[in-house]
This record gives C-alpha cells, structure tokens and sequence, in this order.
C-alpha cells in the first residue's frame, strides 16, 4: 500500500489556481466586468484555501453545477452530486464536514461574494493513515470515490485532525467575509462620494443662483448665468432657455413682447422649433420635467440632432414661463434622475423668480398709474398751470443729474417734481383760480397745499422717498418759508433742488391774469434769492444748465425716461 506521507505544500500552487481561474474566466469571454470582478474573488478564496488546507479545492456553483476551477489536488470526482448539501452549507455561511467515512471526509467551505452566486469549495481531506486497503477502499467507494485513483491521490495527503481542519476552513469564510464587508464598504464610500460631489455641485450651483435672485435683476439675466453655470456640472452638449413672452400694458420697462431663446454650447434646434420640441415631448412635457434618451434610435423622432434631452418648466403656480432644455450628453450616455433632478431645482428658481419679476412689473405697472391719475388731477384742479408738475419734475432732474445724482435718485426726484403740488386738491378752487393778489388769508389757506399733500402720499409706502420734497418745497433757505420754517441743511436736498425748479417755472409760465417773465428778469430773482430763499449751489447749477433748462421748459415731451421698476 502506497505510503500516506505528509507532502510539504507547494508555494506556488495558490498562484497556479489563481491563474487557472483567470484563464477560465478568460475562456469564458469574461468581457462583463462583473464576471472579471466574481473570477477575482474566486481567485483570492481558491489561493487562501490552498494556504490553508494544503490542497486546492473544486469551487462549485451549487445553483448550476458548474465547477469553476479545477481542482489539482483532488481525486476524480463529480462535485455536483453535492450541491444541495452545499447550498445549505453556503446559506449558513459556516465551514463544515459534508461527509465522512474514515479515514477520509468531504469539507464544504462555502464562498461568499458580492455578487451573490452561491458557490461553496468542496475537498477531500484524510483524516488518518488508513489501516488496510480494504478499509480505504470502503470509505472510498462510499464518498462516491474511485478506490485505486483516490488511493493514489492520498499518498500525497497528510492526515488532518477534524477539528482544526474545518477551524481552519472557518478562518478562509471569516477572511472572505472580511473581504466582502470592506468591498461592500468601499463600493458605498464610493457611491456616497460620488453623491456627495453631485449634491455639493447642485447646491453650489443653486447658491450661486440664489445669490443673483435680486428682484431687479433680469430675468434673462438670470437665466444666461442658468445656463452658463450648468454647463460647468453636468455634460449637456448644449443648454437652452425658451422664454415666452410677456403681457405688457406700458412702455415705461423692459419687457419681454416675443418669445426669446438663450443659448449656450451646441444647441441644435434653430429658435422657431422650441415649441414643437415641447410638444413633441409629450403633453407632460409642458408643465413636468421630462427626460429621453436613446431618441436617435426612434423612426418617428424628427430632431435629427437631437439623441437626448431633458426638459423642466419654468412655472410658478399655475403660471408657466418658458422652459429649461438640456440636449444631448457629451459622452453619449443616458441622462438620468440627478441631471433631472439638477435641472429641476434651477428650473424651480427660474419659474419663481420669473413670477417675482412678473408681480413686480404688474406692481410698477399700477404705482405708475397712481401717479398719472394724481397728475391728471392736479392739472383738472388748477388748469391754469397745466403742465407745471411734468415741467418741474423734468428740471428738477437735469439740475439733480448736474449736481451728480443718478439712478434711484432721479427717479425719486422726478415722481417729487410730478406730485410736489398734490396738495392742492384740497385747496378751495375759487383761491386757486383767482386771478391778481391773494389776501393774506388766502394766501395763508394756499401755504396748507405742502401738508395736504404729505396726508394725501403718506399711506402709499412705495412714495416714501417723495414726501419730503412734497412737505417742504416751499421751505426758504433762510428760513422764513413753510410749513415748518426750516433753514439750509434742515431742508431736504431734493426739496432744495424742486424749490428752484417750482419757483422758474412758476416765474417763466404765462397766467391769464399775466405774462410770464422775462428770462432776464426771472435770472436776476434767482441771483438775488440765492442763499436767501433757495440754496445757493442749486441756483448756481441753474446757471451752468440754464440752456437745457429753457430747451426742456420748451419741450413738452417727456425726455426723461423714468423707470419705475427702480422704484418700488
Ligand atoms: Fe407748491
Ligand atoms: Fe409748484
């Protein structure tokens, strides 16, 4: 009877089944990378079985059958009789004895992986030097072996005491556990940077966003650095905003009156085929985010160019007001949920700010009729100085303009000069009209005007700015005017500055019961007046712009281009 020896383990026999699995894996055309990634795995379990037991076992699918390694050290045998057993084994995930029968045992050492094939190493191991060969023959036979080849094989297998043996199997499960904790870990750590990179790039992209939400800003504006900013984070080949047009009732601000396109990167729809696109999306399309990919591939599809797009809405509310449209992926993938979900947040901030800017224009829209029907009613009280407000209100501003104010300001100055003499709705028409010298009570019920005005504006909040002007336009810089006998710096500035407006015009218009004066004359008031009755840089700055003075008192046109969206 051959001798059963112990045989010193060959080094390089894990790396030899290491490459025998590779190579399977590569008769196999294992071009999915989930297969390459389980011959791995496998790769590693058959290299620390063999380090461990000494002997390379026969890895079994016990699902199909299939052995997938080949296994050098074992007697001839088919592995498949046991997949049952083994799959017990494998779901209890312990190393165990599937059979015994001395001296020789079958060990089941399952293998778990990622991929959740439910593959568990089968061998057999001797326990004992056999006492005779009839006794090995009979253990042989029962395990399923041939007795001459199994005994052949055995002369080159140390005996193993049980215990350690299936300890020792145990320790290969725990390691390839160990194993599929941490791959499991590293693929979630992966999978959470990767979310991570594109939440932080959404949320830096909608602060970024948020950041231009001025109310002022422009809606295309807005929508421009959208499209700019999104090309940064997510690879569209191109971006485009369609922007419908807007209802507008005045000229007084830029308003959207045809639908617009913004662009940026390879957009390749020309402008008018903005529309069919949407319908073409489909009637979720006009109201919901909507993503195809893979349109190319479609008979029907008529955007030639167009092999993937993601469309949102800019709505608020009810109200939609264009749409955001992402066109084609840069690496020829499919969009999905987060280049969705991305464009849908911007697209959120669009539709809101777009509703803002809307109600806003609608706010501009109806501060500005106030002011023309508060206008129109001052010119139907005292027709006499027809004109006087929009006269005043226009040089009021050249003379702010030339003393270096801008913006915000003029548009302050110009609504001032426009309402400055709102008070006299409250002034007894008889008193207004009269032609030749007040009495002093007259005069006396004509200086109530700058207060009756100031309780006239005072509830509209958006006026704010003009009641100063409106309460003090008659204050003399000396002090002796009214109604509250401020001097120099107490007075308004913008107050001074209609002071000097209000007095020319009223100085150069004609009355019915007389001409108005002279330009030479009216000058020479001024001159005289200057630092007494009105601040004295203002009257000086009438004389740097005396000739666009006269050229606006001459004009009845309004060339003054307010903008009341500066000033709600
Ligand atoms: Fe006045
Ligand atoms: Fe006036």
């Amino acid at each position: 009877m051959p001798g059963l020896v112990r045989t010193v383990l060959d080094s390089t026999r894990g790396q030899f089944v290491a490459d025998t699995l590779c190579s399977i894996a590569h008769q196999a055309g294992a071009a999915n990378p989930n297969n390459e990634q389980l011959m791995r795995v496998l790769g590693d379990a058959a290299t620390w079985l063999s380090d461990a037991l000494g002997s390379s076992l026969a890895l079994l699918d016990t699902e199909t059958g299939e052995v997938l390694s080949r296994e050098h050290d074992q007697p001839l045998h088919t592995w498949a009789l046991h997949d049952q057993l083994a799959r017990v084994v494998y779901e209890r995930c312990t190393c165990e004895v599937l059979a015994e029968e001395e001296p020789l045992l079958l060990l089941a050492v399952p293998v778990p992986n990622q991929f959740g094939r439910p593959i568990v190493a089968l061998g057999f191991f001797i326990t004992s030097l056999a006492e005779s060969y009839s006794q090995f023959s009979t253990a042989a036979k029962a395990l399923g072996l041939d007795p001459d080849e199994a005994l052949r094989w055995s002369a080159d297998q140390s005996p193993w005491n049980v215990n350690i043996l299936t300890k020792m199997g145990q320790l290969v499960v725990d390691r390839l556990q160990a194993d599929l904790r941490a791959t499991r870990a590293e693929h979630e750590v992966r999978h959470i940077s990767s979310n991570l990179l594109a939440s932080y790039e959404e949320i830096s992209l909608l602060h970024r966003l948020t950041q231009n939400l001025k109310i002022t800003s422009s809606n295309q504006e807005l929508c421009q650095l959208a499209l700019d900013w999104l090309s940064e984070v997510v690879p569209f080949e191109g971006l485009a905003v369609k922007l419908k047009p807007v209802a507008d009732q005045t000229e007084c601000h830029e308003t959207l009156t045809e639908p617009l396109v913004l662009r940026h990167g390879d957009v390749p729809l020309p402008d008018d085929q903005f529309d069919s696109l949407i319908v073409q999306l489909g009637r979720a399309a006009l109201d919901e985010p909507v993503v195809l990919n893979r349109l190319d591939q479609q008979e029907s599809w008529p955007y030639e160019s167009v092999r993937s797009v993601i469309s949102v809405p800019l709505a608020e509310g009810n109200n939609i007001f264009g749409w955001l449209v992402g066109f084609n992926h840069r690496d020829d993938q499919e969009f999905g949920s987060v280049e969705a979900s991305l464009l849908n947040s911007v697209g959120t901030i669009l539709g809101i700010h777009s509703g803002n800017t809307d109600l806003y224009r609608q706010q501009a829209d109806f501060l500005a009729g106030v002011v023309r029907a508060l206008t129109s009613a001052i010119d139907a009280k005292d027709p006499y100085t027809c004109g006087h407000s929009d006269r005043v209100a226009r040089v009021s501003v050249r003379l702010a303009r030339e003393l270096g104010c801008d913006g915000h300001i003029l548009n302050t100055i110009y609504l001032s000069g426009l309402l400055h003499d709102i008070g006299k709705i409250g002034i007894n028409d008889a008193v207004l009209a009269k032609p030749g010298k007040l009495t002093d009570a007259e005069f006396e019920h004509i200086k109530l005007h700058p207060e009756l005005g100031y309780k006239i504006l005072r509830d509209l909040k958006q006026l704010d700015q003009v009641l100063p002007v409106v309460l003090h336009h008659h204050e003399a810089i000396n002090g002796t005017g009214y109604p509250h006998g401020l001097s120099g710096s107490e007075i308004p500035f913008l107050a001074r500055i209609v002071a000097v407006a209000d007095s020319f015009d009223a100085m150069s218009s004609d009355r019915p019961y007389r001409k108005g004066m002279e330009i030479e004359r009216i000058e020479a008031i001024l001159r005289e007046g200057a630092g007494k009755q009105w601040d004295a840089q203002v009257v000086d700055t009438y004389f740097a712009v005396k000739a666009d003075i006269a050229e606006i008192v001459s004009n009845e046109r309004d060339s003054f281009q307010f903008n009341q969206e500066q000033w709600i």
